[in-house]
């Protein structure tokens, strides 16, 4: 019997220094789409797919991030007085239940898989699901949903992927593939930020994870890796011996929301699918377009 996918780990201690100066004094994952930060849309995406547990991997300085998801008392009082009801639901509507959010510390920032393992007491002998914020993934339902229903039908370690220019492979997971039925990718090797002369595909991990338990166990002896980082990617290509690795093209658009060009595109995206922004927005950038 697989065990169901319960928990998430969401690592937000980076530095965010592709981001600077916004992110001088406020973390990244707070950095806003529209009206709600990275993070809430990463927790909305793992709520959606029924995760139960989310792990937020954090570092000093980051504590606007759990209070974000606790209750904000004097504003949600002065917003009932006020009788704005929107706005107080806009602020308690998706708060997790008591209990649903956890927060962890990784003391120092030695990379994502270092930041997952941090992780480990609280996941224990079950698979689980890790979520970049920073990767922004339209798309409905959520990628982490089309994940989670592929996955009960795969097993396995299976994240997801798409194709990028060969030239920006040097930023990514690339997966080394053995066979490909044009949404699920199988691989037989995985390597961190290869150069691009020497990479194997260009099918590159994007910021969502379901993994088997013995990933997290891996990542206890695996030493650093590219960049001088503790790499996920090498604790998971420990395991393709043993335990099959899945790719898959989700459907929807993904925003690379640690760049800015990807920020600013998210940011317009985000607003063009909601239907209280959309014609505003569009007549303001034909009118920016226009000059
Ligand atoms: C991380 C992972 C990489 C993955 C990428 C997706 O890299 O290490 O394998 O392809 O996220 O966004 P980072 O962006 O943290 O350098």
């Amino acid at each position: 019997m697989m065990k169901p996918v319960r928990k998430a780990i969401l690592p937000v201690g980076g530095l965010g220094t592709r981001f600077l100066p916004a992110t001088k004094a406020m973390p990244k994952e707070m950095l806003t789409v529209v009206d709600k930060p990275l993070i809430q849309y990463a927790v909305e995406e793992a709520m959606q797919a029924g995760i139960e547990q989310i792990i937020l991997v954090s570092s000093r300085g980051k504590s606007s991030m759990s209070d974000h998801f606790d209750h904000s008392y004097e504003l949600e009082q002065v917003l009932l007085e006020r009788g704005k009801t929107d706005a107080y639901k806009s602020i308690t509507d998706w708060l997790p239940e008591p209990g649903q959010v956890t927060v962890v510390r990784q003391q120092e920032p030695t990379g994502l898989g270092h930041a997952v393992w941090c992780a480990r007491n609280l996941i224990g002998d079950e698979p689980f699901a890790v979520l970049l914020a920073d990767d922004m993934i339209l798309a409905e339902p959520g990628c982490l949903s089309q994940m989670i229903e592929a996955h009960r039908d795969l097993g396995g370690n299976l994240v997801a992927v798409e194709e990028v220019p060969h030239e920006s492979v040097d930023r990514y997971g690339i997966l080394d593939v053995v066979e490909d039925d044009g949404r699920i990718a199988r691989a037989n090797g995985l390597i961190e930020k290869p150069d691009p002369d020497s990479a194997p595909s260009n099918l590159a991990i994007i910021g969502r994870y379901i993994l088997q338990p013995d990933v997290m166990a891996e990542l206890s002896n695996v030493r650093k890796g590219a960049g001088g980082e503790i790499q996920l990617t090498d604790a998971m290509a420990r395991t393709l011996s043993r335990i099959f690795f899945r790719g898959i093209r989700f459907t929807g658009r993904r925003y690379d929301c640690g760049s800015k060009e990807g920020f600013v595109q998210a940011n317009v995206a985000f607003a063009l699918a909601r239907d209280d922004l959309r014609e505003k927005v569009k007549s303001a950038i034909r009118e920016y377009c226009d000059d």
